[in-house]
């Protein structure tokens, strides 16, 4: 294992970018240098790394020539724009945006399902997977190497964390302003988040999804290597700061009992079974994922609608396993080549 990582974190400054460096620092990855970089806004503030504090730098007027490793969470077009220059000066670049999740000469990786793939990047580029997709397939790869996933019918209760600092605090703020029968003042989303559910992410497409629900679509059939996996995706923002929650619907190739399943998700690597059929007795976001690694899967039932049809209930840290961790993992996967 390589020692003595020169490591840049673009986005340093954002909810992804911050949980990236605690992460490092609690996993020990070995840093030698660290460069944080973000927008000239916030330049020449400061972060905190392991106990240190290190000086943002403006992204623009950066020279990536030296970095071994480059996490990219600062957005698409920040990607787009820098990942391949990080690339050519030669740094590994392991990129959160979605910029080139669908590109044949870029991997698309999550640590426990498919991390040979990581090994194969032509451009210098590894794509993280987008925070549902992520969670989702770590708990579904090992059911479908057993039984053969055929569809999946997911609906999503995300955070806001996942739209990032903005969504955050616009939560707080309008929880607060309810509260004292304020006007909400939508900023971030298109109607009021708090006390809301809004079934609406990223942009809506001539066939009626959004493009974070054909994110589900196109990722799961790229990571689990199958373009013939049906997937039909609902995605639902909730007032939920940190963690996201998918009710998950699938039908099997081959029938899967409940008892299999939960067999085959015991000993599934990053995911644990919280699964006792009584009051509090499976995963939520603020109980069990909130500021933790693992992807929690609970109410695993047969679906008593279909023959091979199987129930779940996936929860995890959307910024942790869904974002920030897996990032983490590919770098140490890269650095252990
Ligand atoms: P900045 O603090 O300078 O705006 P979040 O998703 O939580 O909103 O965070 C987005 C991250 O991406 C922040 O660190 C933000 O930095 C960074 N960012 C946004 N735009 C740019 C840009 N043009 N160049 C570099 N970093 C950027």
């Amino acid at each position: 294992m390589k020692k003595n990582v020169t490591v840049a974190v673009v986005g340093a400054t954002g909810a992804v970018g911050e949980t990236m460096l605690k992460i490092l620092a609690e996993r020990a990855f070995p840093v030698g240098e660290l460069h944080v970089l973000a927008s000239e806004r916030s330049a020449g503030g400061k972060v905190d790394f392991a106990g240190r504090q290190y000086v943002v730098q403006d992204l623009a007027t950066f020279d990536p020539a030296g970095v071994d490793i480059a996490l990219f969470s600062a957005g698409g077009s920040v990607s787009k724009e820098y990942a391949p220059k990080f690339a050519a000066a030669g740094a590994v670049v392991i990129d959160n945006s979605s910029a080139f999740r669908y590109d044949d000469d870029v991997p698309l990786v999550v640590s426990e399902v498919n991390p040979d793939a990581a090994r194969n990047r032509p451009r210098g580029i590894i794509a993280n997977p987008n925070c549902s997709t992520m969670q989702m397939l770590a708990a579904l790869a090992p059911i479908h190497r057993e039984a053969g996933i055929e569809r999946i019918n997911v609906a999503t209760y995300q955070s806001v964390s996942g739209t990032g600092r903005r969504a955050l605090e616009e939560l707080g703020r309008q929880t607060a302003r309810m509260l004292n029968f304020q006007d909400p003042q939508p900023e971030v989303y298109p109607v009021q988040i708090a006390f809301n559910v809004i079934p609406h992410g990223g942009d809506f497409l001539e066939n009626g999804y959004t493009t974070e629900e054909m994110k589900l679509v196109s990722e799961t059939r790229k990571i689990l290597g199958d373009d013939s996996i049906q997937v039909n995706a609902t995605v639902v923002r909730v007032p939920v700061f940190y963690g996201h929650s998918e009710a998950v619907h699938i039908e099997t190739r081959e029938k899967i009992s409940a008892a299999r399943a939960r067999e085959l998700l015991a000993s599934a690597p990053g995911v644990e079974v919280v699964d006792e059929r009584a009051p509090g007795g499976y995963p939520t976001p603020v109980t069990h994922a909130s500021g933790q690694d693992p992807v929690y899967v609970g109410r695993i039932r047969e679906d008593i609608s279909h023959p091979r049809g199987l129930a779940l209930w996936v929860v995890a840290d959307n910024i942790r396993k869904g974002a920030a961790l897996n990032a983490v993992q590919l770098a140490e996967l890269v650095i252990g080549e």
